[in-house]
């Protein structure tokens, strides 16, 4: 049997500006992950996708299997194709994850991340995370419309990183732990549709939404150099200044603004919404000591759950970014 796993992530700035070509800058949550195990099945099984937390049992197989549009499908199906083998295989694949589902917390690109990563080590295949990462944009492609590839890539290379679309990766310099809560409102929000809704009101006004678009493209440059030089304060600031502008884009909710209050009120030093918006998570980014009360505030203002994650330093403390030398093309799916 072959197993293998996947971080959750978040963003730390940047999201919905991120789908029109500015930057963002997101980070691995290494302490919710997805895990997917293969195994050899007895001859003429076909393949068989358990995901018991999900009550989920897919078989392929016959037409109608491999014309599913199940993201699990999918991501076989894009393995085999990226791996140059026959549909004709007999495995069990099972996942299972903790990662909170439809919550900015990618939980289905760790899902299909694990899931690639067990298939190739079960054919003895090695692939570069810039591979992982494209079978699984292939699936994040049919799920949320219009995705901009960050979700993938973060988890795929694990590592802080500075995302433009299109764009070779940079893996982020990290001059100072950064000690992060993820506030979960316990309200799901399906990516798809927020990305939908921006887009509807971008096509209405474009210079509006291109005007706050490159307000969060300047925040997101700063926060990476102010994250390179070790300034959490800087960092905290201009995570302020995006929830602001992430509420101008109208995807912010009562809940989502009353938990970055509480944070600021208990002394975060900034706090935002996290990826799509109109639920899901917040982040705050804590001082060690802070860290329990602000705990305690999220979660008496009404979070469901609070996860406490933190951004280790660079290794060397190294300032230097490092630039993945092949660019990232999402151009061609793979499923
Ligand atoms: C989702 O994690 C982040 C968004 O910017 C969508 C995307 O980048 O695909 C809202």
């Amino acid at each position: 049997m072959t197993v293998a796993s996947a971080p959750g992530k978040i963003i730390l700035v940047g999201e919905h500006a991120v789908v029109y070509g500015r930057p963002a800058v997101a980070v691995p949550v290494s302490q919710v992950r997805a895990r997917a195990a293969v195994e050899r099945a007895s001859e003429g099984q076909g393949i068989a996708i358990i995901a018991k937390d999900l009550g989920q049992r897919i078989l392929l197989g016959g037409e109608e299997g491999w014309r599913s549009s199940d993201p699990l499908a999918r991501t076989v199906i894009g393995t085999l194709n990226h791996l140059g083998l026959s549909r004709g295989q007999d495995l069990t694949i099972s996942v299972e994850s903790d990662i909170p589902i439809a919550r900015g917390l990618g939980s289905g690109a760790a899902v299909s991340t694990a899931i690639v990563r067990a298939m190739a080590q079960h054919f003895s295949r090695d692939l570069s995370p810039q591979e992982v990462s494209q079978i699984v944009f292939g699936v994040e492609r049919i799920h949320h419309g219009t995705p901009s590839g960050i979700d993938n890539t973060v988890i795929a290379y694990e590592r802080p990183i500075y995302f433009v679309q299109g764009k070779a990766v940079e893996t982020l310099a990290v001059g100072k732990a950064l000690n992060l809560l993820i506030g979960d409102t316990g309200e799901s929000s399906p990516t798809k549709d927020v990305v939908g809704a921006v887009r509807r009101r971008w096509q209405q006004s474009p210079p509006r939404y291109e005007f706050l678009f490159d307000r969060i493209a300047q925040i997101a440059a700063r926060v990476r150099q102010a994250m390179a030089e070790g300034d959490l304060v800087q960092v905290g600031r201009l995570m302020d200044e995006n929830h602001q502008l992430l509420r101008e884009l109208g995807v912010s909710s009562p809940l989502l603004d009353s938990l970055v209050r509480a944070a600021s009120d208990r002394g975060a030093l900034g706090a935002k919404l996290s990826g799509a918006g109109r639920g899901g998570n917040m982040i705050a980014l804590v001082t060690p000591a802070k860290r329990r009360g602000l705990e305690e505030a999220l979660l008496s203002s009404g979070a469901e759950r609070v996860i406490a994650t933190e951004v280790p330093p660079s290794r060397n403390g190294s300032p230097a970014a490092e630039i993945w030398k092949r660019a990232t093309s999402f151009n061609e799916g793979t499923v």
